[in-house]
């Protein structure tokens, strides 16, 4: 099928590259002509395992093209995805104001055939009609000088391509650092449309993954694909985030009182989560919940509930056992070092998960700034930031090339982003490199035996 995917980000790219790699013709849009010009050159802009692979294989087999021209691309899809970000604004809302323009300029350019219009960023409930509103405002402004110049009235024109286009809400669940995994052993297909065209377009689109063809395992079911209407679909992807971000929240709070009465929160994850009713993942307690989309779509669900009368209790908890959660590596190096002004501490992880470079509202932006703020030194090592050289508009914050040079000098160390190298440094000599052998796993990572043994006095969370 012909498909254009607008917005070449974490989701868009992944998308795009994944959907040309299934055999779909893809033209990927991006206003960035930086970015454009890096993905014509098959290289991705953004750290995702296995990306960049699949981008220049679908490159080489003419199934994918770049562009920053949203007509060319308008043009050439039957199925047009909007992927572009839908960043928290103060008020904690989405700032729709990148699809408000992407949807407009469909409009603008929507010509030819039917097509299917897909919602894939995260958008509040409802904005599937205010999608629908705005493309046809954008055929609106571009009808106007065709009806003086040709005759037949806006309204009949627009009517006519309005029967020729739907919206279909079709959110995105993949992970960073692990997109195109997720992408191709998705869990569920989530679809919302009234139409059934639409719906059966976008059931043929999914056709080889649902089928499991590009599956690690082949033999498993097929992929459910969960079909239903539009503000469902759209509430699916809220309510899945915020449930999973109040799973963090829970634990982390368990884990709090865990250190209070001397039980070990590894333990006690581990014997409910066998609980089938529980489960075991989203136990893990730590430093806290960040990213660029579990901070942002729950303060969007609030944000819902409260325009429609309803405050979100459990919710606003969840943030804010969130909020504090950040800050408990500073409460454990207080703990240790007493006073941290003139003290250097070591950041171990930057990104806010590991295998991504994504460093959007990560804990470790909170850490910097507090410390910063109580006259403490602080550098950090990451194995992507460190690596790339790409600062994400840090400060305050000196970056190490390597762990070693991190330790040196410093006070104390903090995990950060449970990076898989982080298991196998030299602790013992990064031990002997620092003022203070203090070691905080902000996220119950490490073997304490193993640390104590290179020398260091070890700190979990809730151990
Ligand atoms: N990142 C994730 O893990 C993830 C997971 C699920 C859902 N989502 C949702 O998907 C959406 C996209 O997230 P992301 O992380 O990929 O965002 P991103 O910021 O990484 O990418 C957005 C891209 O859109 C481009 N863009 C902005 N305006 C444009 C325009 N007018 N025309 C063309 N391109 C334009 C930007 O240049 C950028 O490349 C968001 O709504 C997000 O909540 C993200």
């Amino acid at each position: 099928m012909r498909v254009c995917v607008i917005g070449t980000g974490y989701v868009g790219l992944v998308t795009g590259a994944c959907l040309a790699h299934i055999g779909h013709q893809v033209i990927c849009v991006d206003n960035n002509e930086e970015k454009v010009k890096l993905m014509k050159a098959g290289q991705s802009p953004i750290f995702e395992p296995g990306l960049s692979e699949i981008m220049q294989f679908a490159i080489q087999n003419e199934q994918i093209e770049f562009t920053t021209d949203i007509a060319a691309g308008v043009a050439h899809g039957e199925i047009l995805f909007i992927a572009v970000g839908t960043p928290s604004l103060p008020t904690g809302e989405s700032d729709m104001r990148y699809v408000e323009a992407v949807a407009r300029e469909i409009g603008a350019h929507l010509n030819g055939g039917y097509k299917v219009i897909v919602n894939k960023s995260t958008v509040p409930i409802g904005s599937g009609d205010w999608v629908r509103m705005i493309v046809l405002d954008g055929i609106t402004e571009r009808q106007k000088p065709l009806v003086t110049a040709g005759g037949g009235t806006t309204s009949q024109r627009v009517f006519e391509i309005e029967a020729k286009f739907d919206v279909v809400s079709n959110p995105e669940f993949l992970r960073e650092g692990s997109a195109v995994y997720d992408t191709f052993n998705p869990d569920r297909i989530v679809l919302g449309s009234n139409s059934p065209r639409a719906l059966a377009m976008m059931q043929e689109l999914y056709a080889p993954i649902v089928k499991r063809q590009y599956a690690t395992d082949p033999f498993l079911p097929p992929v459910p694909v969960v079909m239903t209407d539009i503000n469902s679909a759209e509430m699916i992807k809220y309510a899945a985030n915020a449930f999973l971000a109040t799973k963090i929240s829970f634990i982390n709070e368990v884990a709090n009182i865990c250190d209070r009465v001397g039980a070990d929160i590894s333990q006690v994850a581990k014997g409910i989560g066998l609980d089938s009713r529980i489960g075991s993942r989203f136990l893990q307690a730590g430093v806290g919940w960040g990213g660029s989309c579990f901070p942002k779509d729950v303060s969007a669900l609030i944000h819902t509930a409260d325009d429609y009368g309803y405050e979100a209790h459990l919710l606003k908890a969840a943030v804010s056992v969130n909020q504090r959660q950040r800050l408990i590596a500073i409460e454990k190096l207080q703990q240790v070092l007493k006073i941290l002004k003139g003290k250097t501490v070591g950041l171990l992880g930057l990104t806010f998960k590991p295998d991504t470079d994504d460093m959007r509202d990560a804990p470790a932006l909170n850490l910097i700034e507090h410390l910063n703020r109580l006259g403490t030194k602080v550098k950090a090592y990451d194995p992507v930031v460190s690596q790339t050289g790409i600062r994400h508009g840090l400060c305050g914050v000196q970056v190490e090339t390597d762990p070693e040079r991190l330790a040196d000098g410093c006070d104390a160390l903090v995990l950060v982003t449970e990076w898989q190298q982080f298991r196998n440094l030299d602790y013992s000599r990064m031990a002997r490199l620092m003022n203070n052998p203090v070691i905080i796993d902000g996220r119950n990572f490490l073997e304490r035996e193993e640390l104590q043994q290179a020398g260091f006095y070890y700190l979990g969370v809730g151990r």
